[in-house]
């Protein structure tokens, strides 16, 4: 079995009928929609979702999980999402996908945050995935050059044709190439503070549990220690 599947049914056990469900972005968070809409469909779970991107919303529709919206919903019983690095203290970098923003409102208002990944997301410290910064497109040129303050490559991200890269919010998103985050909470701050900076790809302390997939079709779970 594929090793991002082994640890996306894994995070569906934990799905229970009446719950409200965060659901994640990238190709992780695929096959946890899909183990998702299977238990619907074989088990009459009766659930409701909140997408964390166009990408996810329009993948749920198709396999027919019922979705909501913050109109309609205050809290979030468990968000099953993917990240492009994970650290020894569940502290995350997302955004790889450049749905940092959603992914992270989404994270910021559910009991439980659950990462699932395969075993290359994990690292003693995080870094060496370039961090995503989403930026307001008005004056990005200046927010870029705060951003050069840090003393590391960035890079506006780009589309094959050479335009901007934009995401569901209408934000540009820059690769920010840290080589090594030592303080992840510190760095989240300093570069949240910048003014034109919407929302940085550093979820720090967030995650509740961490699902490592492996090939064998057995997955590991690390838990954020109290
Ligand atoms: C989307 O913006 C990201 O945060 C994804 O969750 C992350 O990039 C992981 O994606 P994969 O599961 O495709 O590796």
């Amino acid at each position: 079995m594929n090793a991002k599947e082994a640890a996306a049914r894994r995070a569906v056990e934990a799905v229970l009928s009446g719950m409200t469900v965060g659901l994640g972005t990238g190709s992780t968070a695929v096959f946890a929609i899909q183990a998702i809409g299977e238990r619907i469909r074989k088990e009459g779970l009766v659930l409701r979702g909140v997408p964390t991107s166009k990408r996810s919303e329009d993948l749920a529709r198709e396999i027919g999980i019922p979705l909501v919206d913050f109109s309609q919903v205050e809290t979030i019983d468990i968000t099953i999402d993917g990240a492009d690095e994970v650290d020894s203290e569940l502290n995350l970098i997302k955004g790889g996908g450049g749905a940092l923003v959603q992914e992270k409102i989404v994270a910021s208002v559910s009991r439980q945050l659950v990462i699932i990944c395969d075993k290359s997301k994990v690292k003693p410290t995080l870094g060496a995935f370039p961090l995503p910064i989403a930026i307001i497109r008005f004056g990005w040129q200046a927010t870029l050059r705060k951003l050069n303050a840090f003393g590391h490559p960035i890079v506006l991200r780009r589309n094959a044709d050479g335009s901007p890269f934009t995401s569901d919010d209408g934000l540009y998103i820059a690769d920010m190439h840290c080589g090594q985050i030592s303080d992840p909470r510190k760095r989240e701050s300093e570069i949240k503070a910048i003014t034109g900076v919407a929302e940085v790809g550093l979820f720090v302390g967030v995650a509740t549990c961490v699902i490592v997939g492996y090939e064998d079709g057995s997955a590991e779970s690390r838990l954020k220690r109290p």
